[in-house]
């Protein structure tokens, strides 16, 4: 599929992978919707790449509520006429043991990375339809295939995201819609890097047999695939430096 003049909608497209993704997508020639809660990093985003005569919009969002997603989907198809990639990338951590987390802790996890997975793949797929197909991609992590102490609702919600993503890939096949998710090992970003993690960061890196971290284009590359290659549905690639092997 060639990514030029598609429509995408990246969630999470703020920051890191996403941000990361959407200016790989702009770089192939994509019209793109930045969806993100966040306010200041995503209009910086929006008018960073305006300026460089790339067609993106920013659409303040959270993925865990269902009728802001539907508006999201429905302010994408009102300004460019339809949808044909969803990124379903938002996300994130909370770290503790089971027995002291509040299942508000447990459930906010869940609602974002797990949730609006879901309501973006509705709301996308109503769209897509429409038009004859389209691509869902769904951002994983090696932590929806392997434990890691202390990230049990994390750890929950990326294990559904992958079957989620089987799930949908084998529902929609015969309708022209592909569906895979991406699972990176950690990656380098606002959350996860040296100052913020001190001696974390080096028991990371050392778990990862390449010797580092990746990095969010690494990651956005492997989206492109996963656009691009028309053969492809129902998989989750892992992009980790070995982490898994
Ligand atoms: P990040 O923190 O740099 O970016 C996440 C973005 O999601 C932020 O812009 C944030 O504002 C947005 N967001 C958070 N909650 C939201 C909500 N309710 N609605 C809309 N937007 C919301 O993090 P990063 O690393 O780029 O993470 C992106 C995805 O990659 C997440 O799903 C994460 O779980 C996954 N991932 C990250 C890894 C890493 O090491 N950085 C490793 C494996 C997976």
């Amino acid at each position: 599929m060639e990514l030029q003049g598609k429509i995408a909608v990246v969630t999470g497209g703020a920051s890191g992978i996403g941000l990361a993704t959407v200016k790989t997508f702009v770089e192939k020639g994509a019209k793109v919707v930045i969806a993100d809660f966040d306010e200041q990093n995503g209009m910086q985003a929006e008018s960073a790449l305006r300026e460089t005569g790339a067609d993106v919009l920013f659409v303040k969002v959270d993925v865990s509520i269902e009728e802001a997603v539907e508006s999201l989907i429905a302010e994408t198809v009102k300004t460019y006429g339809k949808i044909d990639i969803i990124v379903n990338n938002a996300g994130v951590g909370i770290l503790g043991e089971a027995h002291e987390m509040t299942y508000e802790e447990y459930q906010k996890v869940i609602s974002i990375n797990q949730d609006g997975v879901f309501f973006g793949a509705k709301y996308a797929i109503r769209e897509m339809l429409k038009t004859g197909g389209g691509v869902i991609i769904n951002t994983s992590s090696i932590l929806g295939s392997v434990g890691e102490p202390g990230a049990f609702p994390y750890n929950a919600s990326k294990g559904a995201v992958n079957l989620m993503t089987k799930s949908l890939a084998l529902q929609y096949a015969n309708r022209g819609i592909r569906v895979n998710a991406v699972a990176p090992g950690y990656v380098e970003s606002g959350m996860v890097n040296k100052e913020a993690l001190g001696d974390f960061y080096d028991n990371l890196v050392a778990k990862h047999p390449v010797g580092r971290l990746g990095n969010p284009e690494e990651i956005a590359h492997a989206v492109v695939f996963l656009c691009e290659n028309e053969f492809v549905t129902g998989t989750t690639i892992l992009v980790d430096g070995g982490y898994t092997a």
